[in-house]
């Protein structure tokens, strides 16, 4: 006698599809998760989170390019809830990772605390050498130039949230006697970067993390090359990710 199918249980057919989808993404070194990684299709640690996420969404463009880092982002904002402290982004772009922590962190900021959220919204500043990529390949004066409303009405939920604008490091020096629980750098080129976590990471609280999107980016060599720099002189351990972004933490 036939025996019934579990519907749960995956057919010959389909297991021999998905095995064959692994190996073209491997093949093409793509393929960076497991099917069954969580966060992927898990809508618990999305759902507070749509509002922003859904601003990172561009017609043509695949909705998952950006979710592995956004989930780090997430990930580190919730760790730091216990800490106290402002935290800052240097880079806001169209401001979604600064609004990703702003949520994270709702309702933990003191009176005095704020997010801080960067940019000159005029594009990428002249890179230098340092940028360029093995491959010939840079960043140009001008790329990722976007505007200061789209960033204030993503951060208009959140009365903790400023908005600096002008060119790192100007405006560093009005956050200089606050301390801060965690910093967001992402500014892709080797002089931002530096003048970033040189300023920032004196100013974490102890326990306080830096994360670092741009670190095992390719067209980023700068970015690395800075923080390399900075950490191989003051000792801290930077934790690279697969994402391409590294975490460092200041020690208590
Ligand atoms: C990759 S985008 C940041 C993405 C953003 N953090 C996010 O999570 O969506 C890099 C940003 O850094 C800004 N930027 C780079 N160098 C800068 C500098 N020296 N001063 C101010 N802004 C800068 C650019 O204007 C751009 O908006």
């Amino acid at each position: 006698m036939k025996q019934a199918r579990n519907p749960g249980a995956r057919s010959r057919f389909e297991k021999y599809m998905s095995k064959l989808a692994d190996r073209a993404a491997a093949a093409s070194g793509r393929m960076l998760y497991k099917r069954g990684v969580r966060f992927l299709g898990d809508p618990e640690w999305r759902a507070p989170y749509e509002a922003e996420l859904a601003a990172d969404e561009r017609p043509g463009k695949p909705v998952h390019r950006a979710l592995d880092r956004r989930f780090m982002v997430v990930q580190l904002a919730e760790s730091v809830r216990g800490l106290s402290g402002s935290s800052a982004e240097c880079g806001a772009f169209r401001g979604v990772g600064s609004a990703l922590i702003c949520r994270a962190l709702e309702g933990t900021y003191g009176p005095d605390d704020c997010h801080f959220a960067f940019d000159a919204f005029e594009g990428l500043p002249k890179p230098v050498e340092a940028d360029r990529a093995k491959t010939g390949q840079w960043w140009s004066e001008g790329d990722l130039k976007t505007d200061r409303d789209q960033v204030e009405r993503l951060l208009s939920p959140f009365p903790h949230a400023r908005i600096e604008v002008g060119w790192i490091p100007e405006r560093f020096p009005e956050v200089g006697n606050r301390r801060f629980r965690l910093v967001h750098v992402d500014v892709d080129l080797f002089e931002p970067t530096r003048d970033s976590i040189e300023f920032f990471f004196p100013r974490l609280v102890p326990g306080g993390a830096l994360l670092l999107d741009d670190h095992g980016v390719i067209s980023c060599p700068g970015a690395r090359k800075a923080a390399v720099e900075y950490f191989a002189k003051s000792g801290e351990p930077i934790v690279e990710l697969p994402s391409g972004q590294a975490i460092v933490w200041k020690r208590g």
